[in-house]
């Protein structure tokens, strides 16, 4: 008997063509389209001239922006009136608190072109981004201009946000008094969880040209006082001791080999009792589910010599080999979650 199976190239052309969405989307983050709309809805001509659009396009951008679903629109063509959808006034407006427009920025400007080349990396294994010609480090190249060192840091704090925010209430932080956030980047997971639990003292270390800017974060939210920047390299340097250390997308960007230096040198500055707690999109045991994480680890394959994501099963063997006594997955915001190992 043969079993009829239905199929239609719906999903096929929906991905393979995707890239248009994604394009039109980075593109209206880019023109900052949504933050003009936040102040109200607005004419196509009131768009047109804010943001210096040409006639032609026009009207087609912004329809598709709405038939996508980030644009709601009342009238047509030229009687249209634009205004933001709901998911976009939240997570697009510049300046707004769960701003995600920063990991588009950076999708946009990096990501976009460099993904571009992902048969070649496929095929040699190489990164395809600003090291691809150059023999510096990645984070060296990003860091040797301060727009760049903006954008990165930006895209970093913007895409973990919500994860940190979900760290800083599902995690019982009651039993630790210090917390160290190494790789911290612009400082924003010490500040969810200083502003979240008032008992902790907090350190964020990093590279040296990211201290200044963390300072600048720490000091605009007020929590001098209890959170410090430090600065250093954490292949070199002991990290600092405290009861936590977290570490948001740090063990993705490096080799197996150095994924277990970082967890051994966090085992070592740890007191007994102390916790890891790595803030990453743990792939899925079976690798079927979180598409997410799967394609993060390609993209350290564009980003990175060495890097890649990796399981619950990946963290347990790694962190047991370093020392630690057990650890666990605690789900954080969509694909995200926080591996974490106790001491
Ligand atoms: C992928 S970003 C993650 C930033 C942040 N933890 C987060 O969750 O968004 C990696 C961070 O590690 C820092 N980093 C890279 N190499 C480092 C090193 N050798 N020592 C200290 N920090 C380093 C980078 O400057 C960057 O801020």
């Amino acid at each position: 008997m043969t079993v009829q199976v239905q199929v239609n190239p719906e999903k096929i052309m929906q991905v393979g063509m995707g890239f248009w969405a994604s394009k039109v989307l980075l593109a209206a983050n880019e023109l900052d389209l949504f933050t003009l709309l936040s102040s109200g809805p607005k004419e196509v001509k009131q768009i047109q001239d804010a943001l210096g659009l040409h006639d032609r396009g026009i009207f087609d951008f912004l329809d598709t922006l709405t038939s996508l679903g980030f644009l709601e629109r009342e009238g047509v063509l030229e009687s249209a009136i634009y205004s933001n959808a709901p998911d976009v006034d939240v997570f697009l407006v510049k300046g707004r608190p769960a701003y995600l427009g920063g990991m588009l920025s950076m999708a946009n400007n990096r990501l976009y072109k460099f993904w571009g080349s992902l048969e070649e990396a496929l095929k040699t294994g190489a990164p395809q981004n600003e090291t691809k010609f150059s023999d510096k480090p990645v984070f060296e190249e990003i860091y040797k201009d301060q727009a760049s060192l903006h954008e990165f840091l930006g895209a970093m704090s913007s895409i973990q946000m919500g994860n940190f925010l979900a760290l800083a209430k599902k995690f019982d932080f009651s039993p630790y008094q210090t917390l160290c956030d190494v790789g911290g980047a612009n400082g924003s997971c010490s500040i969810v969880i200083a502003q979240h639990h008032p008992h902790i003292e907090c350190t964020t270390f990093d590279l040296p040209p990211v201290e200044a800017v963390a300072n600048g974060n720490i000091t605009a939210m007020g929590l001098q006082d209890r959170i410090k920047a430090s600065s250093g390299d954490f292949f070199v340097d002991d990290l600092p001791e405290t009861d936590v250390i977290c570490m948001g997308n740090i063990l993705h960007d490096w080799s197996e080999e150095q994924k277990l230096i970082l967890l051994e040198k966090a085992y070592a500055s740890l007191p007994e009792g102390g916790v890891l707690i790595a803030i990453e999109n743990i792939i899925d045991s079976e690798r079927r589910q979180n598409a997410f994480g799967l394609m993060m680890s390609l993209n350290m394959l564009i980003e990175t010599p060495e890097g890649f994501d990796y399981t619950a099963a990946d963290f347990n063997r790694w962190a047991t080999k370093a020392g630690f006594k057990r650890t666990e997955i605690l789900p954080l915001a969509g694909p995200t979650s926080a591996a974490i190992a106790y001491k």
